[in-house]
């Protein structure tokens, strides 16, 4: 006979096995890369997903352009006429998962794996996320800034992965990440590498490229209060 003990033990088992089983980042992956966001606040990964899906992904950004369903990015808290050439040049698409493509779904999958492992370690009460697919047309920038908006908590965790195939860095279009105040380190956006941090501690700045720059950014939030 089973007992009610073992049909627990069964149930948590299984549970945890299907979860291990599903995951498309391995554990050591998300290990590592908990391991180092714990010592310096940010990680760069190059090859995060497999090429079929990153292509595609690349492939939707530019078609999604073309077609004239990305929007000019605003910027400030009131964003009612602010969308300002000055601050910022991209547009923007964002994604919306019970409209998303199997690319897209893909993505927003890992991106909830690595949810769960972020809250797992550091307790942070991410709740959500948000995401969009950036273009930047040729000699256009975004001004150093901070993501998380004065007083508000919500954006926790920043995420860039990259659209750019072929990059190379004498082309521009940099992420500079200010580590302190004189200390930056410049990222090249190359396709597929993927640029994490803590959304409170880095200011940040696109450098203008000499071509188009894409990506899929997203931030990891926490309920507002
Ligand atoms: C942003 C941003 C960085 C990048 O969208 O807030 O800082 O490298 N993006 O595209
Ligand atoms: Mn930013």
């Amino acid at each position: 006979m089973i007992s009610f003990r073992d049909c627990i033990m069964g149930v948590i088992i299984k549970k945890i096995a299907s979860r291990t089983m599903n995951q498309i980042l391995s554990k050591s992956f998300l290990d590592n890369l908990i391991h180092e966001i714990g010592q310096t606040g940010f990680v760069v990964r190059d090859n995060f997903m497999d090429m079929e899906t990153i292509s595609e992904l690349t492939r939707e950004a530019q078609d999604i352009y073309k077609n004239g369903h990305m929007h000019k990015a605003k910027t400030g808290i009131n964003h009612v006429n602010a969308h300002s050439d000055d601050i910022r040049g991209d547009f923007t698409f964002w994604l919306d998962s019970n409209n998303a493509s199997p690319a897209q779904t893909r993505y927003l999958s890992m991106m909830e794996e690595l949810r769960i492992s972020l809250n797992e370690a550091f307790f942070l009460g991410l709740f959500e996320f948000e995401s969009h697919f950036a273009y930047y047309p040729a000699g256009t920038f975004y001004k150093k800034h901070l993501d998380q908006i004065q007083g508000k908590l919500e954006r926790q965790i920043s995420c860039v992965l990259y659209l750019n195939e072929q990059w190379h860095s004498n082309e521009g279009g940099e992420l500079r990440l200010y580590i302190e105040d004189n200390t930056y380190r410049d990222i090249t956006p190359v396709q597929n590498r993927i640029v994490i941090f803590i959304s409170e501690k880095f200011l940040h700045e696109v450098m203008p490229g000499e071509r188009e720059r894409m990506s899929l950014t997203g931030w990891f939030r926490r309920r507002t209060v």
